[in-house]
């Protein structure tokens, strides 16, 4: 791979001169690059720009329809319709349709179990035997009610069975809505009292690390707080008790097993919706983002192919390391991954169990080319040591993937070293569970890459850095982060909320979606991510409102009054800071007692929103520092959490003592 030093010296964080071209021999590596120069990308990228419609058509043609669409966009700003009138289903486009071509046999899904006890448990999925076993899952859940247009809350493991009840969602035309296994009771049932979902997909538990996550013990406490549930069906894994509540929970292998192979999918409008993913926002609870059927279908297969170079026949396998609870699942372990003919590896546990060589020891013996991952991890595996990489044979991997915050050059340059041994090119893929798809991404094979950017916008993205009214921003300077036009995977809405949805996306800057990211355009065209701009956090790529875990907070009986901000952590990139005012009777007496209403309200945070959401940091204060007009002055408790002493325009806190207090104390 050829280094490239350009003397470009732009701004402070635009210090990055480290330029990568695509390493020589790496088209014929990958079966042929889709987008084979940035000349190739910028014309198909004008295109997509120029005629939409045109471009879209004839990536949507590739797909079987029911029904032909009659227009390919229908965009009234903030709503925008795709491929308007046709039908189609988006189970039959990922399953159905390879047996259809004549591809029945070959591999959909290589799954590997967490526990190593020996050799770990591998089990792989036909187009076939996929078609099948989402066919009997989706008669099962038919007999228990399901019906077109229900939402279906599925709440499990990395076990198969995930993908398979989602897919046999989507062939009856039912919606879910996956909540990651990690979150906690009091989480399932806002997302299931929100939904008003009837049917709820579980497990006895899941493995995370050797011990037993107790997914039914959770969703049974989260049904005692909720009654819209009628039915749960519960995947056995671990053999673990249960309870059990007859006429409402059925075993799987009960309801499903014996069920017939014969499901037709069921044709749907291209807007029906497939799924609702709850993702947390700057205010209140977590918000339903709506995606659709056609466009979503379209897209998350278009991206997974360009931006991973997905080619069948060649001995692909591609790995996603995310869960499905997050959107990274749905859209590159499952969605998009399947229409493309390339099998998805899906991983059961942790990338360090049971030692920090586990990732490595899994690329080696299931010889993955595609590998897609979080800074988070890429940071703990430099921590973990090089001598647990250095172990194994990573020469199948050919490209490299991350998301879900903003990659720090070290990082970068370590996961091109170490993983990629100089030869893959890194697609640093920028995203939201909202756009459905990646947004901006190099694309390898075409794109020059620089440590710490996700480079250009994929086709048919109208990305533009504005400020607050709107104006285009010259290259260089930094802004908001807007998209301009409409995308076929763009959110169709926030679930039983119109208004949050016009206000969050649309109202900031007038006729284009608002993303809640800062960040700049260098003067080579590239985006640099600077960020969230809203009162939302990035822990480990997991999306946090503040206010949410503010409220988790005052929740406790001993709390007053809670802030919360990010601040800089070595392994999560944000960690969180938490500052809370006491109830005077619940003041703790000595260190003793401080650690322990520390360790008390961490706990509760668990128990409030999952164990993503527990603080960092803890820390008591008499008082907040506040405005005149009572607002927290969070800019200071920023630069407290994380240490950092600077001048600020502290003329309207009120109390200055406050400041005093709090720094004092850290
Ligand atoms: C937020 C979206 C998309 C799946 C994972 C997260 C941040 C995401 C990048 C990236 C810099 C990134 C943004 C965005 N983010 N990818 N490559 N570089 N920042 O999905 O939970 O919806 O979070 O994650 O801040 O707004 P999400």
């Amino acid at each position: 791979m050829t280094e490239t030093k350009t003397s470009a010296a732009i701004e402070s964080v635009l210090t990055e001169e480290r330029v990568f071209h695509t390493p020589a021999g790496f088209s014929e590596a990958i079966g042929g690059a889709y987008v084979e120069s940035m000349e190739d990308y910028e014309r198909q990228y004008q295109r997509s720009i120029d005629d939409p419609e045109g471009f879209w058509g004839e990536a949507a043609s590739e797909f079987d329809w029911m029904r032909p669409w009659d227009r390919v966009l229908e965009w009234n700003c903030p709503d925008a319709k795709w491929f308007v009138g046709g039908q189609t289903n988006i189970c039959h486009n990922c399953v159905d349709r390879q047996v259809d071509q004549g591809h029945g046999d070959e591999v959909a899904i290589i799954w590997e179990g967490e526990p190593m006890d020996g050799a770990p448990e591998v089990r792989t999925f036909t187009y076939r035997e996929l078609r099948d076993e989402v066919s009997r899952c989706a008669n099962a859940l038919k007999k228990l009610g399901v019906k077109k247009g229900d939402i279906v809350t599925i709440y499990l493991g990395m076990v198969p069975e995930l993908a398979v009840a989602m897919l046999a969602c989507a062939r009856i035309g039912a919606a879910h809505s996956v909540i990651f296994g990690g979150f906690s009771a009091q989480a399932i049932a806002d997302r299931v009292e929100d939904a008003r979902s009837r049917f709820l997909i579980t497990g006895d538990g899941a493995w995370r690390r050797g011990s037993v996550v107790p997914l039914k013990e959770n969703v049974d406490q989260a049904l005692e707080m909720t009654d819209h549930v009628e039915h749960v069906l519960v995947l056995k894994r671990i053999g673990n008790d249960v309870d059990w509540k007859d006429g409402r929970d059925h075993w799987w292998h009960d309801v499903v097993d014996g069920e017939s192979t014969e499901c037709p999918c069921e044709p749907v409008d291209s807007e029906h919706m497939l799924f609702l993913l709850y993702t947390s926002g700057s205010t209140g609870k977590p918000k339903g983002i709506i995606h659709t059927t056609g466009g979503y279908m379209v897209y998350a297969a278009l991206t997974a192919r360009t931006v991973f170079n997905l080619v069948p026949d060649r001995g692909q396998v591609y790995w996603c390391t995310a869960d499905i609870g997050w959107v990274t699942g749905h859209s590159y372990i499952v969605y998009g991954v399947l229409p493309n003919r390339v099998p998805t590896f899906m991983f059961e546990g942790a990338p360090n169990h049971p030692d920090p060589g586990r990732f490595w020891d899994v690329v080696e013996r299931h010889k993955v080319t595609q590998f897609y991952t979080a800074p988070t991890a890429i940071r703990a595996f430099m921590k973990w040591g090089d001598e647990h990489v250095e172990k194994h044979d990573l020469s199948s991997l050919k490209v490299l993937g991350t998301v879900g915050e903003p990659i720090n050059p070290e990082a970068w340059m370590w996961y091109h070293k170490k993983i990629g041994g100089e030869r893959c090119p890194i697609v640093d893929t920028w995203w939201q569970t909202e756009t459905g798809g990646h947004m901006i991404t190099p694309l390898p094979g075409a794109t020059p890459t620089v440590p710490g950017s996700c480079t250009r916008p994929f086709f048919g993205i109208d990305a533009v850095i504005v400020d607050e009214h709107g104006e285009e921003q010259p290259l260089g300077s930094g802004g908001l982060l807007a998209i301009r036009s409409p995308w076929p995977a763009m959110l169709r809405g926030i679930y039983g909320d119109r208004e949050r949805f016009v206000d969050t996306y649309w109202k900031r800057i007038k006729g284009m979606y608002f993303a809640g990211d800062g960040a700049r355009r260098d003067e080579r065209g590239n985006f640099w991510i600077m960020g969230r701009v809203d009162d939302v956090i990035n822990v480990s790529g997991h999306r946090l409102g503040t206010m949410e875990v503010e409220s988790a907070l005052v929740s406790h009986e001993a709390v007053v009054e809670a802030a919360v901000v990010g601040m800089p952590h070595e392994i999560k990139g944000t960690g969180i800071a938490a500052f809370c005012t006491l109830e005077p009777s619940r003041k703790p007496a000595d260190a003793e007692a401080t650690k322990a209403l520390i360790k008390e309200l961490r706990q509760h945070v668990g128990v409030e929103i999952g164990a993503i959401a527990k603080p960092d940091v803890i820390r008591f204060t008499d008082a907040m520092p506040k405005t005149r007009s009572g607002k927290i002055m969070r800019r200071l408790l920023r630069d407290i959490a994380a240490g950092v002493e600077r001048e600020q325009d502290m003329s309207t806190l009120e109390d200055k003592n406050v400041l005093a207090q709090l720094r004092g104390e850290s």
